[in-house]
């Protein structure tokens, strides 16, 4: 199973990988709209909390998991234990990450769809395809199909090169072009008014909103997503490192770039709501909500470029790209679980079993553009809410408890020697097997009370 497996070739080809794949949809529009409607700063702070002690810890637990194993994660969590009941519930879990990883994939495409449709929409505008455009921004079944699709593709396309030439060489190139663009889109963004409402909004906590047990509940879900924590994406990841790296200062690195690149979204996003409202557009639904974060994306924020003028549409171009590339560098991630599970479980090569499960998981989108308005929360729902923390549960439980210490102590000393006297170990094996597992099924009560 082990031979011939693929590796990062540097330990800045990992960070960007790993990064590219927790930063996405979850961090540029997720993380900013549940902000502004959770009480601004105050979400802020518990989520840079919870992303810190609750999904870092998590995240070194998938990642030295995979390290450790080397395998996709059904034959990864049966090898934490020589129980013949625990291999067996293990595999289960194993073929349930690959389920949700699947899931998750098959209603992440149809976004990734009509990030690309809004991003060649721009393009047929600037060149005067006005029709053309028209009917790339407006929802119907055919625009769905044929952009779900085109948005799979691409992801083929870079999961069939492999490791070091598909999922590294893209990530590195795309989360700098990333980052750049985020940062000019922020500074212009600054200058308009309307933008210090929403900037203040994003850096003045209102104490009272601090304990508020939904926001507690609402900060975790979104770290735990943000990191792609659970479902076998990071575990996969991890297996492609080097035993010479420091997993738990790798991990690190990960967690500071994802929520830097979800407070950076913050800056961009909060502002640019209120410079949308300054320009007469409705923010806030009658009953006093924000909009969702469908609509903030895809309603306000073109009408918030739209409203600037030519500069506006290059700009909108910008922004869509970006989002794009980000859904890209994570739709990548989600593709890995089930076509390295595909791979190590039968003879087939990585290219027939990019394109075999692929054509399965765009069989499932289709479904979903079919039925939308039944299928498409209903699915976000299962895979997101119940199946993910169903999952850290899990892991959380085999890493705190069933895997053995040593087998551990060793593992996170390849890379790592003075491990032993370090913080690190004083704290997290004590928090991935209590504070984890708790904090967790507290989430998962909320859920199903
Ligand atoms: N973390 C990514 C985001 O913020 C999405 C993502 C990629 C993901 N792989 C995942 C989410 C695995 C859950 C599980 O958009």
């Amino acid at each position: 199973m082990n031979q011939d497996r693929d590796q990062f070739s540097s330990k800045w080809g990992f960070i960007l990988a790993a990064s590219g794949s927790a930063v996405g949809l979850g961090n540029i529009w997720g993380f900013p709209t549940q902000t502004a409607s959770n009480g601004g700063a105050a979400f802020l702070l518990i989520y840079l909390l919870m992303a810190f002690f609750l999904a870092y810890p998590v995240l070194t637990a998938e990642l030295l998991i995979g390290r450790y194993t080397q395998a996709n994660p059904v034959h990864a969590f049966a090898m934490l234990s020589d129980n013949k009941t625990a291999k067996q519930i293990a595999k289960g879990f194993g073929l349930l990450a690959i389920l949700t990883a699947s899931l998750i994939l098959s209603f992440y495409a149809i976004v990734g769809g009509w990030l690309i449709a809004y991003t060649l929409a721009d393009i047929c505008m600037l060149l005067g395809l006005k029709e053309q455009a028209e009917w790339m921004t407006t929802t119907s079944i055919p625009r769905n199909l044929a952009f779900t699709s085109s948005f799979m593709l691409l992801t083929i396309g870079i999961i069939m090169q492999g490791v070091k030439k598909g999922i590294e060489k893209w990530a590195s190139l795309l989360m700098p072009c990333l980052i750049m663009i985020m940062i000019a889109l922020t500074i212009y963004v600054m200058t308009l008014e309307g933008a210090s409402v929403g900037l203040s909004l994003y850096l003045i906590p209102d104490p009272s909103k601090l304990l508020d047990v939904n926001l507690l509940i609402s900060a975790m879900g979104q770290a735990f997503f943000s990191l792609s924590l659970g479902v076998g994406t990071m575990l996969v990841y991890g297996s492609y490192i080097s035993k010479n790296e420091n997993l738990p200062s790798l991990a690190k690195s990960v967690t500071l770039m994802d929520i830097g690149i979800a407070v950076l979204a913050g800056f961009l996003i909060l502002p640019a709501i209120f410079v949308a409202q300054t320009n007469g557009l409705e923010i806030y639904s009658r009953d006093g909500q924000l909009l969702n974060g469908a609509r903030l994306i895809f309603e306000v924020i073109p009408a918030l470029f739209s409203s600037m003028g030519g500069i506006g549409k290059v700009l909108s171009f910008s922004f869509f790209f970006l989002l794009s590339l980000a859904a890209l560098t994570s739709s990548i991630s989600m593709l890995e679980v089930p076509v390295t599970y595909a791979v190590e479980s039968s003879n087939v090569s990585r290219k027939k079993a990019a394109c075999f499960v692929a054509l399965i998981i765009t069989g499932i989108s289709f479904l979903i553009v079919y039925n939308f308005s039944t299928l498409f929360g209903l699915v976000v729902s299962i895979a997101t809410e119940y199946s993910q923390p169903i999952l850290g549960l899990f892991l959380a439980i085999y890493a705190g408890w069933i895997w053995s210490r040593n087998e551990i102590l060793t593992e996170l000393k390849q890379g790592f020697d003075t491990v032993e006297s370090s913080g690190f170990w004083k704290i997290w094996p004590v928090y991935v097997r209590f504070i984890c597992p708790s904090a967790i099924i507290l989430v998962f009560l909320q859920l199903i009370l």
